[in-house]
């Protein structure tokens, strides 16, 4: 299946970025492997850009966007952008973390975003993400961290203490039951000072000199293939970090080395706890990047209002596949199937920034693009999701669809996907960046 290479990429990508942080340092690692080359700005820095370069920035860590500057003046072809989240929901680990009795240290942990809490339980769960210590200079510097081994589990409780956990689900009491048990070898020893020691161990940094974290939990297994012929795919952080390497995908294509138009990627931290910080889609990272492309590329105030007005955005976010054991989830006309193409998400009140226009251009570049597509609408008696779309359309007045690929199990540790979409998605979305 020519499908399959990419998202064999996709699962390498995943597997190697267990947390936002380490999404961004996996996308760096995979820029200064191209051809041509892309440069990091600093936002600190003046910016000096040259029409067809390749640039790309980064907010505290976990938010990039990456561009590259068309031929022609800002203001007769406008942004080509494409965003999407690269955090997931999930399980971060508390400040004063651990905790130790009866023979055993745990660590507290406080619920990120809206993760199924059951799905946690029983997996082989390890942590990422970053510290913040002091150097030698008495600097305040970053460095990521990330165990490779098991490190963390929550154990079931067994069906015979929980008899009715067939019949009512699991629930788990979110203050008192999802610590997660980290060792039975710390009884002399403080907890906090243990667990110092084990960051200490694994980034080389003096316990006193470590002054902070963000610390995700991930799972270690690695991402599969699955069904009688591996026509799906299985990993954690799905939701959004497929649509993350599709756009990277579609950017990094070297069809056409100097495009007229400037291309977007922009990948957010913070949707899965509704976008409103520094580096979220809700902040002032985006308008600020568009801005100084638009002052690095002499564009006068009026021309970047003009450049706005011819601007497009697809927020692609991962969509509800059709369970078939769950008819009555979905709305029976809006059934949307795995492998079956990109998804176009539709919602009347503004949940999805898609209108009939967006919408139509959307079919149209699937149209060429040879992709099939499929419509979504969630049924009217459940709340429904939302994503980047809305909010960053709004807050750059530009035209807006949202999209995504259909996956199962949305926010469980484990989501699976169809193979061909990923394919159909990368596709659809060079045609949107080759449009005129
Ligand atoms: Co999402």
């Amino acid at each position: 299946m020519s499908a399959r290479q990419p998202v064999q990429n996709l699962l390498d990508f995943i597997d190697a970025s267990p947390s936002p942080w380490h999404v961004v340092k996996t996308i760096e690692a995979l820029l200064a492997t191209q051809t041509p080359a892309w440069q990091r700005l600093d936002e600190t820095a003046k910016w000096t850009l040259q029409p067809g370069g390749r640039y790309y920035v980064v907010r505290d860590d976990s938010s990039i966007i990456l561009f590259i500057v068309g031929q022609k003046p800002l203001a007769e072809t406008g942004f080509k952008i494409i965003g999407a989240h690269t955090d997931s929901p999930g399980l971060r680990i508390k400040p004063n973390a651990a905790s130790s009795a009866d023979g055993l240290m745990r660590l507290g942990v406080e619920i990120y975003g809206g993760p199924i809490l059951a799905t946690f339980t029983d997996r082989d769960l390890s942590l990422a993400g970053r510290i913040a210590y002091k150097n030698d200079q008495d600097q305040i510097t970053g460095m990521l961290v990330k165990f490779d081994q098991p490190l963390l589990r929550l154990p079931n409780l067994a069906i015979h203490m929980n008899r009715t956990v067939n019949e009512e689900g699991l629930k788990l009491q979110k203050q008192t039951e999802l610590p997660l048990i980290l060792s039975a070898s710390a009884e002399e020893q403080l907890p906090q000072a243990y667990f110092s020691a084990l960051l200490h161990q694994q980034t080389g940094i003096a316990a006193t000199r470590i002054l902070s974290w963000d610390l995700a939990v991930y799972d270690t297994q690695k991402g599969v293939f699955w069904g009688a012929e591996s026509e799906f795919y299985a990993n954690s952080q799905l939701d959004n970090l497929a649509s993350c390497h599709a756009a990277l995908q579609a950017l990094l294509d070297n069809a056409d080395l100097r495009p007229d138009s400037t291309r977007v990627c922009a990948l957010f931290d913070h949707e899965e706890i509704g976008s409103q910080s520094n580096k979220g889609a809700d902040g002032s990272f985006l308008p600020d990047v568009l801005g100084r492309i638009a002052l690095a590329t002499a564009t006068d105030g009026e021309d970047y209002a003009r450049a706005l007005a011819k601007s497009f955005m697809i927020s692609s976010d991962m969509a509800h596949a059709y369970q078939p054991n769950f008819p009555n989830a979905y709305d029976p006309g809006h059934k949307v199937i795995v492998n079956k193409g990109p998804v176009i998400k539709i919602n009347a009140n503004h949940n999805y920034s898609s209108e009939s226009v967006s919408a139509a251009m959307f079919v149209d570049w699937c149209e060429q693009a040879g992709v099939p597509y499929q419509k979504y609408s969630h049924r009217c008696d459940m709340p429904c999701g939302s994503t980047i779309g809305p909010i960053t359309s709004a807050k750059l007045g530009i035209r807006s669809i949202d999209v995504g690929n259909p996956m199962w199990a949305m926010h469980s540790i484990r989501e699976s996907a169809g193979v061909l979409d990923h394919d159909y998605m990368i596709r659809v979305m060079k045609r949107f960046f080759a449009a005129p």
